[in-house]
């Protein structure tokens, strides 16, 4: 068995070249406690998550949805980034990432310090109105709705992936909901793409672009089941370009990496920073990096080149 040290050596020696492109998962979030679908803190088997068709249709399934936000906003506002999204800054500040696609929906990368980061499922830190396209501050709605639910705060228990609680029928029944302040009566959902959504072609495209010239594709933290994502794997491999996967538990990209990593990802990023020489946290600066860091963990012949995909 080939320890995690050799294959962070290995990922380290594809990563000075720089022109990496990184795609991140929940798992990247984990470690700030959001929890995420599939690893171990998910929740994904004991909750279903809300669908656009449902959200959409059915007025009790939307207040259901937005009662127990209302309560789990507070979760996901006040998360922080962790040493893996530094981790990250770090090497875009050194030149080696060029660009950050995330499919999380909590701001973390951003709020660590990373620039033009493609935010493929939204945020929930924005709300948009379904009738006449307005968008909200999440904070502004969580306001408004606190106004009309005094004492509502109170419910409530663990934050789930989606960012809401679980929450009791009863206390869900007791929970008004707001409409659009800018045209009266239009249904505010948060601008996140759902199940059953697709995301903006030309967010999509975007992504292409960047994977499209990236020198290695950098997976994160996500178990690439859904196609959403995954398809940027496949594209990568399809044009030869590496892609690397540092994630707990096995992923639907496996076949298509050249490494893969499995270790929590607050240890491996702040490591391959470290080994690649780029600056650490706070330090303000552009860091170059050293002489000779190219040379750390250089890739032998054979360490197993994408999959093409046929
Ligand atoms: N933080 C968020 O914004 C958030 C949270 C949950 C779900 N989501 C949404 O749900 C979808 C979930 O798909 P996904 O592939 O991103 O997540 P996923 O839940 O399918 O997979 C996450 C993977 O990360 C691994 N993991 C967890 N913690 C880790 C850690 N500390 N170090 C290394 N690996 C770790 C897990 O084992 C799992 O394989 C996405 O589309 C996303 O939009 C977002
Ligand atoms: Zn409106």
């Amino acid at each position: 068995m080939v320890l995690v040290s050799e294959q962070v050596d290995v990922l380290a020696g594809l990563v000075s070249g720089g022109g990496v492109v990184v795609l991140s998962g929940a798992g990247l979030s984990t470690e700030s406690g959001i929890p995420d679908y599939r690893g171990a803190s998910g929740a994904a088997r004991r909750h279903s998550p809300m669908t656009y068709q449902v959200f959409t249709r059915d007025p009790l399934a939307r207040r259901r949805y937005w009662a127990r936000s209302h309560l789990g906003w507070r979760t996901i506002a006040g998360a922080v980034p962790n040493d893996g999204h530094r981790a990250v800054v770090r090497l875009q500040r050194a030149g080696l990432v060029d660009g950050v696609v995330t499919q999380n929906v909590d701001g973390l990368h951003t709020a660590a310090g990373s620039s033009g980061v493609v935010e493929l499922h939204g945020r929930l830190a924005e709300v948009v109105c379904l009738e006449c396209g307005a968008g909200v501050s999440r904070w502004e709605l969580h306001q408004r709705l606190a106004e009309v639910n005094p004492g509502f705060a109170a419910w409530g228990s663990t934050v789930n992936p989606d960012g809401d609680v679980d929450l009791a029928e009863s206390a869900v029944a007791g929970f008004r909901m707001v409409d659009c302040a800018q045209c009266g009566t239009g249904v505010l959902k948060p601008d996140v793409v759902f199940f059953g959504e697709s995301v903006p072609a030309e967010r999509v495209a975007r992504c292409f672009t960047m994977v499209e010239s990236a020198r290695l594709l950098l997976v994160l933290g996500s178990s690439l089941t859904v196609m959403s994502g995954r398809r940027f794997v496949v594209r990568a491999a399809a044009l030869g370009i590496p892609v690397a996967i540092v994630n707990q538990g096995a992923t639907r990209g496996d076949a298509y990496a050249a490494v893969t990593v499995d270790a929590p990802l607050g240890r491996v990023l702040p490591t391959l920073a470290d080994q690649l020489g780029a600056v650490p946290d706070g330090a303000g600066q552009l860091g170059a990096v050293p002489d000779g860091a190219g040379q750390l963990g250089a890739v032998s012949d054979g360490a197993g080149g994408p999959v093409a995909v046929g």
